[in-house]
């Protein structure tokens, strides 16, 4: 069962509901080890990454219960005893994300370095200058991060050098509970920050200016917890549908999502003349007119995100002219271009730029997916072709998309697992 096979052709027609964001769940996952008492998180999506965390975090001591679905019950442990194993890991990056708030908390904590992945090196540089700026002792042994504090976290002014998402969240997480103030500059503004600061916030901690470059936290000795909280939904999930829409020249309405995170997509994909309009919580995407080719470049938000890039290049293979992709985050995040090219696209890559000329039409065939985003773009691509398109790895995308045939059948799709 690890086929998704796809009959391409069809315009995707109707509405679907958005779910939690991944990322999002991730970092709010580890950062109920903060928290004394019992959090219930509501909307998070049943995806497989989101269940290797929970089982991470379980590995830890925590307990960690589907009151229903979508709803999380989680106790954090009153201590940690041994490190999250390297074969839960090394399947999950995000799984760095527990070094901030344990440390905070604990005092001290091991966890697998997770390994790289195909999209990039993916450094911790700055997550390390980050907690040792605070007070932490870190090292890398045998493949492991071992951190320590002696005493308390001290608040601590930290540049981020970029503006990485993990790492300003495991800063954020670890000075809620150092002692005094620690300012974050250059940091990272994607929504799923400002949903971890909210829930941090509601678990008792003093954030502020999250969204923005400069995050100002006031350390607090604890955080009670004991809340309810609804993660935001899946702006990147939301994103691959509305370009499902557009490549298949559909109609589509995805309910239940926050427009203003969309923003940098729904601006590229009205350039390539694609009608977007705006609800409260819906964005509808309307093709019934010619494409026209655009150019991207992805950067941190509130730039065009890296995430959607893929998919956006399945899309641009059909539409008449050249267009460019250049791919400022990652540097290994093309390797859809050789799956596309399977199918007939015509795509020229030169390190971070992709050049691609519009043919007529994509034929379907067998693809595999190299990653999650890569995987997202072959469904969008067997939505376009003509024929059938086997992806096999669909294990990939298994990782961040919650019912994907399912939402794509309601749709209209023709679509399958073998
Ligand atoms: C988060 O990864 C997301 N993952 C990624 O989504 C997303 O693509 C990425 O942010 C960028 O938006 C989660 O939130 C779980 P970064 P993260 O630290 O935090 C460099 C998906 O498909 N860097 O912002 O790992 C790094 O090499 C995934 O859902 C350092 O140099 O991303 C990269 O070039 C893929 N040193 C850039 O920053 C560091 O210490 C962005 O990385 C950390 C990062």
């Amino acid at each position: 069962m690890d086929k998704i096979v796809i009959a391409g052709g069809k315009p995707l027609r109707g509405r679907i509901r958005i779910s939690g964001a991944k990322n999002a769940s991730l970092a709010l996952l580890c950062a109920t080890f903060l928290s004394r008492n019992e959090v219930v998180l509501e909307n998070v999506p049943e995806i497989s990454d989101v269940r290797v965390m929970i089982e991470i975090i379980k590995s830890l001591g925590a307990t960690a219960n589907w009151e229903k679905p979508e709803t999380l019950r989680i106790k954090p442990p009153e201590e940690v005893s041994s490190g999250a194993p390297y074969q839960l890991v090394k399947q999950l990056r995000a799984s760095n994300l527990l070094l901030g708030p344990i440390l905070a908390r604990f005092g001290r904590v091991r966890v697998a370095l997770p390994g790289g992945c195909n999209i990039g090196i993916r450094p911790m540089d700055l997550h390390f200058k980050g907690l040792e700026g605070l007070g932490a002792e870190l090292s890398l042994e045998h493949g492991c991060i071992r951190g320590r504090v002696k005493g308390r976290l001290k608040g601590a002014r930290i540049y981020l050098d970029f503006p990485s998402v993990g790492a300003t969240e495991n800063i954020m997480m670890a000075a809620c509970l150092a002692e005094g103030q620690t300012l974050i500059e250059n940091a990272a503004k994607e929504p799923e920050i400002v949903d971890l600061a909210n829930f941090l916030n509601i678990l008792g901690a003093k954030v502020r200016g999250a969204g923005t470059d400069v995050i100002k936290i006031d350390g607090t000795p604890i955080l009670e917890g004991g809340v309810r909280y609804p993660i935001i939904p899946d702006r990147i999930e939301a994103g691959t549908f509305m370009v499902a829409s557009a490549a298949t020249g559909g109609d589509v309405t995805l309910e239940n999502l926050i427009p203003i995170h969309l923003q940098p997509l729904s601006a590229k994909l009205r350039e390539a003349n694609v009608e977007v309009l705006e609800g409260e919580d819906t964005l509808r995407v309307r093709a019934d007119k010619p494409l026209r080719p655009i150019d991207i470049k992805t950067m941190p938000y509130p730039g065009f995100p890296t995430d959607m890039q893929s998919q956006l290049m399945a899309m641009l293979s059909v539409v008449p002219g050249t267009s460019m992709i250049v791919e400022n985050i990652f540097e290994n995040r093309f390797m859809v271009a050789d799956e596309l090219k399977r199918m007939g696209a015509r795509i020229k890559v030169e390190g971070r730029i992709a050049v691609i000329e519009g043919v007529s039409s994509l034929q379907g065939t067998q693809v595999k997916a190299t990653d999650l985003r890569a995987g997202a773009a072959l469904i969008v691509a067997g939505l376009m072709a003509s024929g059938e398109t086997e992806i096999c790895n669909a294990i990939y995308i298994d990782r961040g998309y919650h019912k994907l045939e399912e939402k794509l059948m309601s749709l209209g799709a023709s679509i399958w697992r073998k």
